[in-house]
């Protein structure tokens, strides 16, 4: 790269420790940093997001006002305040609008495609106001995908930005800013001109996923396995034609994401009831029988634990879930499920947990102080996804000694090799038979009574290094490929 760092702005809906409802913000909340730091001379690094009002108490008086702007949208010029925060070598912009982020929730509201197309716009608004034009901008899932839209439209004669190169990254495909036609939201929300309307069309309807990738110099996704799946009808909830097109030009990536391995670990995690490393992991029995006991389970370190973290929904393989549990309740056995989702599913493990009270726990919540402790107590950890771009619970469990029992699906594919095989860390099973999981699940818990093999295993799976190094050095190599460009 050139003498001179270059700007990479990342644009996102949500990052760690700030604020975070699933791997994204894991993802946002690391990857930077490690970018960051592994390419200090070339890439200056900022990431710009919105200012919540669920900010995480620590940084409330952390940030630092630094001016205002106002966003157009339309008819609509609205207030965005910008606030600033520095830390390991990355700034951070918010932008602040109480009207759109003032909410108890993250996403879910009628106004959502009102919401992201004035976040943004306004990252733009802030890259002007900061008066630093990005050498790359690195947008993510559909909430960001007007970036590199308005930049091919609204700002494609501006000569500020004539260089600037767009990389979008699908973190789901499943969520794509999907909108009818017919509220007029292209020219009325948007603040588009109709001309550029075909940008977003597809299948006669407004998609922000398919504008992205449509505008973006790259299309990136978060494992290898998963770019591929996405290519076929069955994984690309009908954005096959687009995923198909954006691969013929060679611009789609799938890079694997890692976890940042000093926030989860468990020789210094505050969350467990007593810390360990990978020389001393028989502390996770005293993890388990504390978990046991404050959850009302029977106190006994000889019982396998199984673990579940997830959200509770019908791709994260629930259905194989329910066909086998209540026959997998008649094994010496332990399950702690957390998550929320749709009500079907939490439903249904309420149920299970009234019906099998001391051997199944369903907490239904997002609890990361207590997700920890369950990876740290569990033996086993379950996690059959139909479809799993990356997963990062499967990483995290490793490094907590959990065995990941998986789907051999997207990035769970990439990241879980079957014991079978002298490189393996984990348990895998294929195809969509719920009964060919249960048959697995058994053979952990055979496996799980020789001591040996066990401790053998847990050993290799916490050997797996899912740091960021590998893949950020991938990224790193594609910020260089698309600058050259
Ligand atoms: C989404 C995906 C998950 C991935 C995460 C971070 O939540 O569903 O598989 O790990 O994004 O990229």
């Amino acid at each position: 790269m050139g003498e001179q760092a270059k700007k990479l702005f990342f644009v996102a809906s949500e990052a760690q420790p700030f604020f975070a409802s699933g791997g994204l913000g894991d993802v946002i909340g690391s990857l930077p940093k490690r970018i960051a730091k592994n390419a200090k001379e070339e890439l200056e690094v900022s990431v710009i997001l919105p200012l919540y009002s669920k900010l995480n108490k620590a940084y409330k008086n952390k940030l630092v006002y630094i001016g205002q702007t106002n966003t157009k949208l339309s008819w609509r010029n609205q207030y965005c305040g910008i606030f600033k925060y520095e830390e390991a070598g990355v700034k951070y912009y918010f932008i602040d609008n109480e009207y759109y982020f003032k909410r108890e929730n993250f996403y879910g509201y009628f106004d959502d495609a009102e919401r992201f197309a004035f976040f943004s716009k306004a990252a733009i608004d802030v890259m002007l106001f900061i008066n630093e034009i990005p050498d790359i901008i690195h947008a993510h899932d559909w909430q960001t995908g007007l970036v590199p839209v308005y930049l091919r439209t609204t700002y494609y004669n501006d000569e500020r930005f004539k260089n600037v190169k767009t990389i979008f990254t699908i973190h789901n495909i499943e969520y794509q800013g999907n909108y009818s036609c017919d509220e007029d939201i292209v020219e009325d929300v948007f603040g588009l001109s109709m001309n550029d309307a075909h940008i977003l069309e597809y299948n006669g309807r407004i998609n922000i996923m398919k504008g992205a990738m449509e505008s973006s110099n790259y299309v990136t996704t978060v494992s290898p396995t998963y770019a591929e799946e996405i290519l076929s009808p069955e994984y690309a909830h009908g954005l096959q034609y687009e995923t198909n097109r954006v691969k013929e030009e060679g611009k789609l990536r799938g890079i694997l994401n890692g976890i940042d391995k000093v926030f989860y670990n468990p020789a210094k995690d505050k969350a467990l009831f007593e810390t360990y490393d990978k020389k001393s992991f028989e502390k996770k029995a005293v993890n388990k029988e504390e978990l046991q006991d404050m959850l009302g389970l029977p106190v006994d370190k000889n019982i396998p634990m199984i673990g579940m973290v997830s959200r509770l929904v019908a791709h994260k393989g629930l259905d194989y879930v329910k066909t086998v549990f209540e026959k997998l309740l008649e094994e010496k056995v332990q399950i702690v499920i957390l998550g929320t989702g749709d009500s079907y599913y939490e439903g249904f493990f309420k149920d299970l947990e009234r019906k099998y009270g001391n051997k199944l726990r369903a907490i239904i919540a997002f609890n990361q102080d207590l997700s920890r402790k369950i990876y740290a107590s569990s033996d086993l950890f379950l996690m059959p996804s139909k479809s799993e771009p990356c997963g990062l619970s499967q990483m995290i469990a490793s490094r907590y000694g959990a065995i990941p029992l998986v789907r051999e699906t997207g990035g769970l594919k990439d990241s879980i090799i079957n014991f079978e095989k002298n490189t393996g860390n984990g348990y895998t099973f294929k195809g969509t038979n719920a009964w060919d999981m249960y048959d697995v699940i058994k053979k952990t818990l055979d496996d799980y009574q020789n001591e040996e093999l066990w401790k053998k295993q847990v050993t290799k799976v916490m050997n797996k290094d899912f740091g960021w190094s590998t893949s950020a050095k991938e990224y790193i190599k594609m910020y260089e490929e698309i600058l050259e460009k």
